[in-house]
């Protein structure tokens, strides 16, 4: 676990609830998939969701975001029921940033016409609206890719691209689907410092997803484990890894991390 100790600059304490799924159940079609589900998502803390691929992790947040209505049960964040509020009011009153596993971004468009993009959504003010896409360059290190289309950044530069679009928005809540499918190991530690320094330096609560434990657990206070509908496990990355259930459901008998 050498990897959250170099990250981790404050280690998450409070235990208020910020968002709240509350007996969601999911049906496609007859087929259900997300069933009698309830998890409280701490204000401030970085959650992982773990569970194999077609568990029903980026149905949770199509469900979160609005993008998708549960079969049955609701969504509260800050104790409102926004169940049956659309995806735009959602996102803008309740402060939802959603960063989707593929897209995100504008494929022709340059990395600042993006920026810009999403500026004129979310900020009228002109001057406040400069100054919020100016502090994003210089915390991702944007100033050598800004005129560079979207469609020619590297892998790590889109996620960096979508992850740093849905904090103009000043996000109280991000969702992240999956972000290190796909990345080399130096993008990968980039992308989970960046994680921690959401949580720690911006005061965001942080929901990441992903179907591989390793690097998700290296960078998230609690991790849940997926299964058949249902969290069959909840606890620190450490506590999880020796949970019975989620050995035998999820993480096999041979599964370590160090
Ligand atoms: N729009 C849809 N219609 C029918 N089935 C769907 C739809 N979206 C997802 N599913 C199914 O629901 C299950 C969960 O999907 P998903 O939430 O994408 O899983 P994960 O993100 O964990 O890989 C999968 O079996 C998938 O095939
Ligand atoms: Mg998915």
């Amino acid at each position: 676990m050498a990897l959250i100790k170099k990250f981790r600059i404050k280690s998450f304490k409070e235990q208020q609830t910020l968002l709240k799924l509350e007996k969601i159940s999911m049906f496609y079609n007859k087929r259900q998939i997300l069933n009698n589900l309830n998890l409280n998502i701490n204000k401030q803390e970085v959650l992982g969701m773990l569970g194999p691929n077609g568990v029903g992790k980026s149905t949770i947040f199509h469900i979160i975001t609005g993008l998708k209505d549960p079969s049955y049960g609701k969504v509260l964040i800050k104790g409102i029921d926004c169940t049956n509020i659309p995806i735009y009011e959602r996102a803008t009153k309740f402060k939802l940033g959603y960063v989707p596993q593929h897209g995100g971004f504008i494929q022709d468009l340059s990395l600042i016409e993006n920026l810009k993009l999403v500026g004129e959504i979310h900020i009228k003010e002109k001057e406040l609206r400069k100054s919020k896409i100016d502090k994003i360059i210089s915390q991702f290190e944007f100033d050598p890719l800004l005129t560079i289309k979207a469609k020619h950044l590297s892998g790590g530069q889109k996620k960096k691209l979508v992850i740093s679009m849905a904090l103009i928005n000043d996000p109280s809540i991000l969702l992240l689907d999956e972000p290190f499918a796909a990345l080399d190991i130096l993008t990968i530690k980039m992308l989970q410092e960046i994680i921690v320094n959401l949580q720690s330096i911006e005061k965001i609560t942080v929901v990441v997803c992903d179907h591989q434990a390793r690097d998700l657990l290296s960078c998230v206070d609690r991790a849940i484990v997926l299964s058949n509908g249902k969290i069959i496990a909840s606890g620190s990355p450490n506590e999880i890894i020796k949970d019975s259930s989620a050995r035998s459901a999820y993480f096999g008998d041979e599964f370590k991390i160090n």
